[in-house]
């Protein structure tokens, strides 16, 4: 096990397009989804996508924390996913402003517009393939990191740059309708 490097923006390996796993059972695909979920765990993070360690494959990891779902039905906790190969589409035409934080842009957070509810399908670190319909944080984490491995960061989803700054600030200043 071990803790990996984070690259942070304006590294060009986040803006690659990923290349899809080959071999999902192999020894060295599982080792690296163990580290990922390590660096994970120690920056205190929801989700990290392989091109965020330097690894151009399409595989990120990702949890929802019970203290962060919605509430809705569709946004239950997940300990751990592990998800390869993955593909998301959106579900109906609910579309929410959520704020986001990366591990690849550390200190700032962002409001991001996304849908609410996605369909996404992927293979799991058992080679089994994993297949759900989810809302809120849930969806939420899965675009994100599902972006990470087209090249996309999420400031480059944002439309209302009034609504990004740094953690710390955002929560000392920002009006009510502006906090995180
Ligand atoms: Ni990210």
């Amino acid at each position: 096990m071990a803790i990996l490097k984070i690259a942070r923006m304006g590294h060009p390996v986040l803006l690659q397009k990923a290349e899809v796993v080959s071999d999902p059972g192999s020894e060295e695909i599982r080792r690296l989804a163990r580290d990922m979920i390590e660096t994970m765990h120690d920056a205190n993070g929801v989700g990290l996508a392989a091109p965020q360690v330097h690894v151009p494959l399409r595989l990120f990891v990702f949890r929802v924390p019970p203290e962060r779902t919605s509430g809705d039905p569709d946004d239950q906790a997940v300990e751990l996913r592990v998800l390869m190969n993955p593909e998301v589409e959106p579900v109906g035409s609910d579309v929410r402003l959520r704020w986001e934080g990366c591990l690849s842009i550390p200190g700032l957070r962002g409001a991001v517009a996304r849908p609410w509810r996605v369909r996404y399908r992927g293979i799991d670190l058992e080679g089994n393939e994993v297949t759900a319909e989810v809302t809120g944080l849930h969806a939420g984490v899965v675009q994100h990191e599902n972006d990470h491995l087209d090249g996309i960061l999420y400031p480059m989803r944002m439309r209302d740059f009034r609504l990004f700054g740094f953690t710390e600030e955002l929560a000392r200043f920002a009006t009510p309708e502006q906090r995180p």
